[in-house]
């Protein structure tokens, strides 16, 4: 059993004056970070903030610190060091990573992408069409929101280079089955690029074992600075075109960096991994190495937050003026649930939801063809509830009593 306690005094908002009763529940848009994050972004900005990597000691110490985030995150997701990169934001990532494909291809090449995905994980693979790249939709269900693996039987061919989707939307929040999804892609020749932004929060995934070459999240949602985390296999990282300094060609962590990576924050990053190792600590006995750590906080997190999901998911099953987006079955989604208010409008909602000191997300959260591909109106979008492993049984009370209200 998850102790909820213990995992609340990790956060400080939870004990922050200003934000005292109110429940939050857009966590898909960014959670609340981790006092390990926040103490070592602190201590890296007031005792080490020089240029990391010289002869001098508090020189060395920042270096120490950003080496710690690379070991210690890279350990946890069972990845090489070197497979690891940070970047300002995971739609930045993938901007880069286009750019450091293009070159790997011929004109009229191929590449598969989603309509489920944020359009972090679209625009920039759609954009390689002015280039002469073919691109092919792997569309949404109209109804359920779903991506059907079997409709990639006819989208992947041998020049198919690159297969583009999410292991959970961040509207639909259906969990996609990554490893079959990725033997397809694989079986057919394709680089395999998985956005992870909407699931990691979740408890961060086993990215080795998970079959694809490419996988990307952002740490703002997972507990940590505002940076994006690619993962790149190795083999796949020497193939693509540098896109940092000329001499800096052929250098994991700097040649998809352009902008020059932010040391406070790579640092700070490192504070995920002792959260995670508090987290170990407290709830397990046995040594064992990273990766199985994460594994077992992973399971430890998903149930707590599938109980609370199904209590959730069942209230609003029973009520006939809601539409609920993605499947109602929390053994199949992420608890980030996207409703639709049929008898009201979300706009009139929302006051309501303020008063009863619920902070909610509303609109199209940059998910348009997921949404446009469910008929769903842009202008209104969707009402969206998200909460991770620290939220309450007696916040999502609350939630429920704040939705009742505003639905009345
Ligand atoms: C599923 C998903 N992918 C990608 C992104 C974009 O991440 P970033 O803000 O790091 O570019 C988001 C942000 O909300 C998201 O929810």
């Amino acid at each position: 059993m998850l102790d909820i306690d213990f995992i609340r005094k990790q956060f400080p908002a939870f004990s922050e004056p200003s934000l005292d009763g109110w429940a939050f529940f857009e966590n898909a848009g960014g959670s609340y970070t981790c006092r390990q994050v926040i103490n070592r972004l602190t201590d890296y900005y007031t005792k080490t903030k020089v240029q990391p990597y010289a002869a001098y000691p508090a020189s060395q110490t920042a270096g120490a610190a950003m080496d710690e985030a690379y070991t210690r995150l890279a350990a946890y997701l069972n990845i090489g060091e070197d497979e690891l990169n940070f970047g300002p934001s995971t739609s930045q990532n993938t901007y880069v990573l286009a750019q450091a494909m293009r070159g790997m291809w011929q004109d009229g090449d191929e590449i598969v992408v989603s309509t489920q995905d944020h359009e972090a994980n679209a625009g920039a693979w759609r954009r390689l069409a002015q280039t002469g790249i073919v691109v092919k939709e792997w569309l949404v269900d109209p109804e359920t929101g779903r991506l059907n693996p079997d409709d990639l039987d006819d989208l992947l061919n041998d020049k198919t280079r690159l297969l583009a989707f999410p292991h959970c939307s961040n509207v639909v929040a259906h969990i996609n089955p990554v490893a079959e999804i990725a033997a397809k892609g694989k079986a057919a020749g394709a680089i395999v690029v998985t956005d992870g932004v909407a699931y990691a929060p979740h408890g961060l995934p086993d990215v080795g074992g998970l079959g694809v070459d490419i996988y990307l999240f952002s740490l703002y949602k997972t507990w940590g600075p505002h940076l994006g985390l690619m993962y790149v296999k190795r083999d796949l990282l020497k193939e693509m075109v540098n896109q940092g300094h000329y001499f800096n060609d052929g250098s994991p962590h700097y040649m998809l960096t352009p902008a020059g990576p932010d040391h406070a924050q790579i640092a700070a990053a490192a504070g995920i991994a002792a959260y995670l190792d508090a987290v170990y600590a407290h709830h397990f006995d046995e040594d064992v190495d990273a990766a199985e750590r994460g594994r077992r906080i992973h399971a430890l997190f998903a149930s707590h937050e599938k109980q609370l999901l199904a209590h959730l998911l069942g209230w609003l099953r029973n009520r006939d003026d809601i539409r609920i987006i993605g499947p109602d079955d929390p053994e199949l989604r992420a608890p980030t649930v996207s409703i639709i208010p049929t008898k009201k409008r979300i706009s009139e909602m929302l006051p309501v939801l303020a008063e009863h000191k619920l902070m909610v997300g509303n609109g199209h959260f940059y998910a348009v063809r997921p949404l446009t591909g469910m008929n769903i109106s842009l202008d209104t979008g969707v009402l969206r509830l998200s909460f991770l492993h620290y939220t309450t049984q007696q916040e999502i009370e609350q939630l429920i009593t704040g939705l009742s209200a505003a639905l009345d």
